[in-house]
């Protein structure tokens, strides 16, 4: 094994909620999982997302603590089937700075094309990480693509936790990073007077490392674009700190890249990964809804 891949110290044992043994042992009946890596995303198919049964949500919900981000092909959401889709995991959320359709505030309208001057999501992050209460899941259905680039890459935040020495896990346990949001949002989304109004950008604090509510595992929750800095640290001491945690988070073996096709939905789970959408196909149109879910209070 290459030394830099060892990890310093063998992964805590999973004593969570959820089993994850279980799903793989006792595989799937409705639906097909296919990973794509050992750490994170998986593609399911054999599903239509916009007429689910109860037992074949079920096992997309197992397969989605299982793989962090799931994928699917083929699919035709309306705006309410979508929304209907997003409900399935929880109350919806409402982005505080970006567009939503018309008449649908719930939904967030991803677009890119040759007037774009910047994209969302295009870095490292967790879905409005300054929220007190982020969004735990998000459901994104893109229609039109770049005939190449355009991918979503994911990273799985339990495996940059778990890889980390257990004196680093020791330091990091009892402390708490403020996510801001002024510096992400204010004039990006110009079209929209809203930058002024109360809530366009929250800021929040959370724990260093959180517990997965579902899976039980722990995972790191910082990210490059709302964590600005951890409290009870000098200005110094923070910014090294969280240079050194970015650093590592972006370390290859914990990612996946999905390439989307045109009626792709990928579902991922802001609680324990991170996504970064890449904008390398300017000036070329990327485009399609996304729905928020919003989650519990980090912990
Ligand atoms: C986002 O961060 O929600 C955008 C993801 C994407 O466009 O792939």
């Amino acid at each position: 094994m290459n030394p830099l891949d060892a990890p310093a110290t063998t992964p805590a044992s999973f004593s969570g909620m959820v089993d994850l043994a279980e799903p793989r042992a006792a595989g799937y009946r409705r639906i097909t999982v296919d990973p794509l890596t050992p750490i994170l995303g998986a593609e399911i198919s054999g599903v239509d997302l916009d007429s689910l049964d109860d037992e074949t949500w079920g096992e997309i919900e197992r397969a989605f603590a299982e793989h962090l981000v799931v994928f699917f092909r083929d699919q035709h959401l309306s705006p309410e089937s979508h929304k209907a889709l997003g409900r399935r995991l929880g109350e919806l959320h409402v982005h505080p700075a970006a567009p939503s359709l018309k008449g649908h505030p719930e939904i967030m309208i991803i677009h890119a094309d040759e007037r774009s001057k910047v994209v969302a999501g295009n870095g490292w992050h967790t879905d409005v990480s300054c929220d007190e209460r982020p969004p735990l899941g998000t459901i994104l259905y893109l229609t039109t693509l770049p005939p190449t680039g355009g991918d979503t890459m994911f990273a799985s935040m339990y495996q940059a936790y778990d890889e980390l020495s257990d004196t680093m896990k020791a330091f990091l346990t009892p402390l708490q990073a403020k996510h801001e949001s002024r510096h992400v949002y204010a004039g990006r989304y110009e079209t929209k007077e809203e930058d002024s109004r109360d809530g366009s950008f929250p800021e929040s604090v959370h724990p260093v490392e959180r517990t997965h509510p579902v899976t039980g595992r722990k995972a790191l929750y910082v990210n490059r674009a709302f964590t600005t800095r951890i409290l009870g640290l000098s200005p110094l001491e923070s910014r090294s700190l969280l240079d050194m945690l970015f650093t590592h988070q972006e370390n290859p073996k914990y990612q996946c890249r999905f390439r989307w096709r045109p009626n792709s939905v990928e579902m991922w789970d802001n609680r324990c990964a991170q996504h970064y959408a890449i904008w390398d196909y300017y000036p070329q149109v990327r485009s399609g809804l996304r729905v928020s879910v919003i989650g519990e209070r980090p912990e």
